[in-house]
């Protein structure tokens, strides 16, 4: 494929921008990406200026450069390696679009069925690590259990440390692809008190997982395709996702030459935070607060906009996105579909859409462009699955591990990688000394 040209009006920005501080003035070179997005690329600033950027929360900084996924915040555009979410959507499954990030090109069939095999064998935990559950509670969040776990993959699979060998890092990574569904099953069979039920390699990725949740020895489990494919649909829409959060706690943890089970141990804490992944699991107390409440969705609009009640409508905003989520909107479709099948349809739907009118009609919502977002609409179709809510982050974690290993990949591979160490604005004591005990106040 030809590299596209950047566009003519960038080829000025390939020149400099131009940094003037008292009678200084420095030329920094402008990156520009592929879809034209442009940075100014400050790696000698210091060295010439004795100087650092300040940017909390790196609202304005790019940590690196990727080729793994696309994003566009403005104009609600999400791509895998080029390809639009919403074809992937339609036309892929999960396991077709973990090869495609982690490898770089959607697979032929030979690679996707040598990565579908590894997969299968690779799918079952060591009998010394199902103890391990013995050791938790039944009330234990399945999020502790799954980065304990995963972090624990580590001591069974020490040849995971070499993280520059090629050979070993193809095991690891079809290892934990494939190990997560297990290990989120189990922690929920631990969580219900019924025996773990093993995968089954005559089952796809997740089929096999949708069994190990909710077949029980006693009888026959039978598999409904549809509630298959939505349950691929939903990771395919969470596989990846640029520098969020997680990704770059990932990225933060590689850059030491942590193996690929620590640093996704780390990515899977960060994805746990109300304000991450940990976003879907609110959204549904806060619908059930709404619907216990009676009062109707709009007393909760409003509480979201009084700036002291702490209260934000959960599955709404985003850094990036100031349009509607494109993965949003896929998902509302798909949950109205899951709907249509279930002979009690779930209430919470409804006051979701309601909720989300109400906001998208509030000056406070639209002016600071805050739509739903990927956590808005997926528990419902999660409930409706028969998964509970307290595995909800857990799904999420499941569907981000390719997007958690390609960047991983991405960055482990490339050569010009350093530690990440941010600089920092010190803004404590100046010079002063110590003080013996009974001199003090
Ligand atoms: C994910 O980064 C990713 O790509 C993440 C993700 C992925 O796939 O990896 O897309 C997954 O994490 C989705 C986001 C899930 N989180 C939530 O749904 C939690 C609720 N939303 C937020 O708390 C918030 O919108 C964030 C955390 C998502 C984004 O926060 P920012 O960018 O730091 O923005 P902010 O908190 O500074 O908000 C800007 C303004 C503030 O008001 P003012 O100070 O300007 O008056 O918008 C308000 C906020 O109070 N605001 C909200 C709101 N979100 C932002 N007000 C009410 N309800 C909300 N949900």
């Amino acid at each position: 494929m030809l590299a596209r040209e950047p566009q003519e009006e960038n080829v000025a920005d390939q020149a400099k921008a131009e940094l003037k501080f008292n009678d200084k003035s420095l030329e920094l070179p402008v990156v520009v990406g592929t879809e034209g997005e442009r940075g100014i690329d400050i790696g000698k600033l210091r060295a010439q200026t004795g100087m650092v950027s300040l940017d909390p929360a790196y609202m304005n900084t790019a940590s690196t450069k990727s080729a793994i996924t696309f994003l566009d915040g403005e104009r609600g555009i999400l791509r895998y390696r080029g390809i639009p979410i919403e074809e992937l959507a339609e036309k892929s499954t999960f396991v077709e679009v973990a090869y495609l990030l982690i490898y770089g090109h959607l697979p032929s069939k030979q690679e996707l069925s040598k990565f579908s095999e590894a997969l299968t064998r690779h799918s079952m935990l060591h009998e010394d690590m199902k103890r391990f559950y013995d050791g938790y509670p039944g009330t234990a969040h399945p999020m502790a259990i799954l980065s304990a776990m995963v972090l624990s993959l580590s001591s069974f699979y020490p040849q995971a440390l070499d993280v520059k060998n090629h050979e070993e890092q193809e095991a690891t990574i079809a290892r934990l692809v494939s190990k997560m569904r297990t290990i989120a099953a189990f922690s929920y069979k631990k969580s219900i008190g019924q025996p773990f039920v093993y995968p089954r390699n005559n089952l796809s990725y997740c089929a096999n997982f949708l069994n190990m949740m909710f077949s029980v020895p006693a009888e026959p489990y039978d598999l409904d395709e549809e509630i298959v494919k939505v349950l691929n649909l939903l990771l395919i829409l969470h596989a990846d996702h640029e520098q969020n959060c997680s990704t770059s706690t990932v990225r933060q943890v590689g850059s030491s030459q942590a193996n690929l089970f620590a640093s996704v141990a780390a990515g899977i804490c960060a994805l746990w935070g109300p304000l991450h992944g940990g976003a879907n699991e609110e959204v549904l107390s806060m619908l059930e607060a709404i619907r216990a409440d009676g009062g109707g969705p709009k007393k909760f609009v409003e509480l979201a906009k009084t700036k002291d009640s702490g209260f934000r409508l959960m599955g709404f905003g985003h850094r990036v996105y100031k349009n509607y989520d494109p993965r949003a909107k896929i998902i509302k479709v798909a949950a109205d579909k899951v709907m249509k099948k279930m002979k009690q349809p779930d209430p919470l739907l409804d006051i979701a859409k309601t909720l989300e009118e109400a906001a998208l009609n509030d000056s406070y919502f639209v002016e600071r462009k805050l739509y739903p977002n990927v956590d808005f609409y997926s528990g419902i179709i999660y409930r409706a699955l028969g998964i509970p809510t307290n595995m909800f982050t857990v799904m999420f974690a499941i569907g981000r591990t390719p997007g958690w290993i390609a960047h991983w990949k991405e960055m482990t591979e490339d050569p010009t990688t350093k530690i990440f160490r941010p600089r920092q604005i010190y803004t404590g004591s100046a010079l002063t000394h110590y003080v013996p005990l009974d001199q003090r106040a």
